[in-house]
């Protein structure tokens, strides 16, 4: 495949099962190694980085999200979210008040000192969206993140995502569902470990381009 993905951009990547959507985020996300080809992250060469780089690259600018939401249960909201930062080296008061602040881009004010098992399955997977984009984290990998939601909640997360891609956060998304592709700039459709097509997302073909908006004010 050849895929290259603006700042800022929002793309959702949708496929069968077995079409490659999970290998390609593992790449993209220095999780896996490619075995050939070239892929660059955030301005790097994956393949020159040793893997306490590709680490550390993990642990300060690249979130990610999983069906399962993927919570340490024995830790609050809070907690979970400022489990990055203190990996990183952040001093403790100032990781869990960034966490209140990342808390709140999902909205989830307050909730910070709730367990997982004490919110909803929506909230724990905002939650776990906090915990991708704490601090300067700016690019979001989401394996299947409403996989495990009924549809008006996971509607809800893909909001959340689009809300914050609209604060210059990058997203890759993989879904099933093909409701999601509404809140995306791009939809790249994957089968068999290739992209067969490329569309606009909903957010793209809604027909409110940044061009059209323009055009709207200059005629007043
Ligand atoms: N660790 C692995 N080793 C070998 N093949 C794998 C591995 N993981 C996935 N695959 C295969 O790669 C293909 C793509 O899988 P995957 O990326 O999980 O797809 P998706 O997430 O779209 O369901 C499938 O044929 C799968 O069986
Ligand atoms: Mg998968």
């Amino acid at each position: 495949m050849d895929l290259e993905i603006a700042d800022g951009e929002f793309v959702v990547v949708m496929g069968t099962s077995g079409s490659g959507k999970t290998t390609l985020l593992n790449l993209i996300g220095g999780l896996d190694r490619a075995t050939a080809g070239r892929l660059q992250v955030l301005g790097m060469d994956l393949a020159g980085l040793s893997e306490a780089r590709l680490a550390q690259l993990r642990m300060v600018s690249i979130g990610f999200v999983f069906q399962e939401f993927n919570l340490l249960p024995e830790l609050t909201l809070q907690e979970n979210v400022a489990l990055p930062l203190e990996g990183a080296g952040v001093a403790r008061a100032q990781a869990r008040r960034r966490a209140d602040e990342a808390l709140s881009r999902v909205g989830l004010t307050g909730l910070g000192p709730r367990f997982p098992d004490e919110v909803s399955g929506g909230q724990q997977q905002r939650a776990a969206i906090a915990r991708a984009v704490v601090g300067e984290r700016r690019l979001l990998l989401a394996d299947e993140p409403t996989g495990a939601l009924d549809s008006a909640t996971g509607a809800q997360v893909m909001s959340t995502l689009r809300e914050l891609c609209d604060s210059g956060v990058t997203a890759i998304v993989s879904t099933h569902n093909p409701a999601n592709a509404e809140h995306a700039d791009r939809v790249v459709r994957m089968q068999d470990g290739r992209i067969v097509e490329t569309t606009a997302g909903g957010s793209r073909a809604s027909g409110t381009d940044d061009a059209e908006l323009r055009d709207a004010g200059a005629r007043g």
